[in-house]
């Protein structure tokens, strides 16, 4: 995936973040509503697709094993569904950035009868990709990346498989998701059971295209089991994509750190799997408000948020799923809080884009504040005085906009470097920025300027 020319992004200090938006489309429904579709009989027309990197590359992929998809505008797609006939793509297939791309297709190739090879940046190349191969190769795959940790390169020669029963080691909607598809193609029944409830969007969609999953909720509320038949057929069915939680993370959180501020977001997914943050933020002491209006697929509906001073938390045990791409940013607002903000069992930070957990403790003390990393997370204390910082991205699209708030607070101009990385899940980032920041001074432009 070609990636856009070293950029940076220049901040200042705001006295409001406020105003109505509404955010991008959901990464991680428009990568299950692109595969799905494509996998499914009939047509289905997608609307509100992420056009971020990351989803392009699943879109292309399927396109280049024989789905026809058409790109009536940056977010509406017309997918004729193959009915799960794939084609054997002639070159490897580029899952750029993207971790989801890659665990989820490595699912449905193992099962198909031609052989793939997936490839990624030099950022996903890195993340481990046993968690998948191990359980696959259970499943009678063929498939294998580089050493122990089966990186990528994936070399895939699908063939048939067997169902299994797997429990979880780690809580990652990746991983079940994968397992789950790869039992759409499997013979018998796959069940996958996970200890602490990670993001259920493969769940629900699995039910939205026709092919409802068993769930079996563990009794104490702690997990559940979900079985996938083999053979399960998909069919096509519109699908509207709400906005990605994740990216008005971005706001949300700035916003209730600001007293003053009022912000609304609109039209924005809304699924309790996503959407820790806004515990965690109403245990700091935040306002907001939150209105499902619409749960028959995915709940969406409108957050609105008042600013005020917040105080320090900490952020823990199964909680940790539901904020796992959230981290960034709540040590960002930790930074901000009065007192301490502690994260831990997040050990999954440092396998992500890059280690977050590193790459936030570098860039937080840039800024001024003291950060106790530990191994599984890291202490934040809150309610230094904060002064602008120059600041790298690590090539990771949540710390670029993570910094970019915390770079909002700081007094003087803060810069963050090698900012195309953004453009994986929020290419529209720099834009709504300008919608909702109200600067201190007048004369926007000098405030807020990217080279992009
Ligand atoms: C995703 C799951 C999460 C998340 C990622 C998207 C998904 O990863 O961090 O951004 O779409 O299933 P894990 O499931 O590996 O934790």
């Amino acid at each position: 995936m070609s990636r856009a020319p070293a950029s940076t992004l220049t901040v200042r200090q705001v006295r409001q973040i406020g105003g109505e938006i509404s955010v991008p489309g959901d990464k991680s429904l428009s990568h299950r509503a692109v595969l799905f579709s494509a996998l499914a009989d009939g047509t289905t027309v997608i609307d509100g697709f992420l056009p971020g990197e990351d989803c392009v590359c699943t879109m292309r992929a399927l396109q280049a094993m024989g789905c026809v998809i058409e790109v009536e505008s940056k977010t509406r797609l017309i997918v004729h569904g193959t009915d799960g006939k794939l084609r054997p793509p002639l070159e490897p297939l580029d899952c750029g950035n993207s971790g989801t791309a890659m665990r989820l297709m490595a699912g449905v190739l193992a099962g198909q009868p031609f052989s793939s090879r997936l490839i990624g940046d030099a950022s996903l190349s890195s993340r481990p990709m046993k968690r998948i191969v191990d359980p696959l190769v259970k499943m009678g795959a063929k498939i294998k990346g580089k050493g122990d940790k089966h990186t990528a390169p994936l070399e895939i020669e699908g063939g048939p498989l067997i169902g299994i029963d797997y429990t979880m080691p780690v809580a990652s909607a990746q991983l079940k998701s994968c397992l789950l598809l790869a039992g759409l193609f499997a013979q018998g029944t796959t069940s996958v059971t996970e200890k602490t409830p990670s993001r259920d969007h493969t769940e629900r969609l699995l039910a939205y295209f026709h092919a409802p999953p068993v769930i079996d909720l563990k009794p104490d509320g702690k997990g559940k089991t979900v079985r996938v038949r083999g053979g399960s057929r998909l069919h096509g069915r519109d699908f509207t994509v709400p906005g990605d939680f994740s990216s008005a993370a971005f706001w949300i959180a700035g916003a209730a750190a600001l007293p003053g501020s009022d912000l609304t977001i609109t039209k924005l997914g809304l699924n309790g799997t996503r959407t820790g943050l806004l515990s965690v933020l109403l245990r700091m002491g935040a306002h907001i408000h939150e209105t499902i209006s619409d749960s028959s697929c995915e709940p969406y509906g409108t957050v609105r948020v008042y600013g005020r001073k917040l105080r320090g938390t900490k952020i823990s045990g199964a909680e940790i799923a539901n904020v796992i791409d959230e981290l960034p940013i709540i040590a960002v607002i930790g930074a901000l809080a009065e007192g301490p903000t502690e994260i831990r069992d997040a050990k999954e930070l440092r396998v992500k884009e890059t280690d977050r957990i590193a790459a936030m403790a570098t860039n937080l003390r840039a800024f001024g504040i003291t950060v106790d990393e530990h191994d599984d997370g890291m202490t934040v204390h809150g309610g230094a005085a904060l002064k602008g910082a120059k600041v790298g991205s690590f090539g990771d699209h949540r710390i670029a906009m993570a910094c970019a708030i915390l770079g909002l607070f700081a007094k003087g101009e803060t810069t963050i470097e090698e900012t195309g990385c953004i453009a994986t899940s929020y290419p529209t980032f720099e834009q709504d920025l300008r919608k909702v920041a109200q600067f201190q001074e007048t004369g926007f432009a000098a405030m807020l300027s990217g080279n992009r």
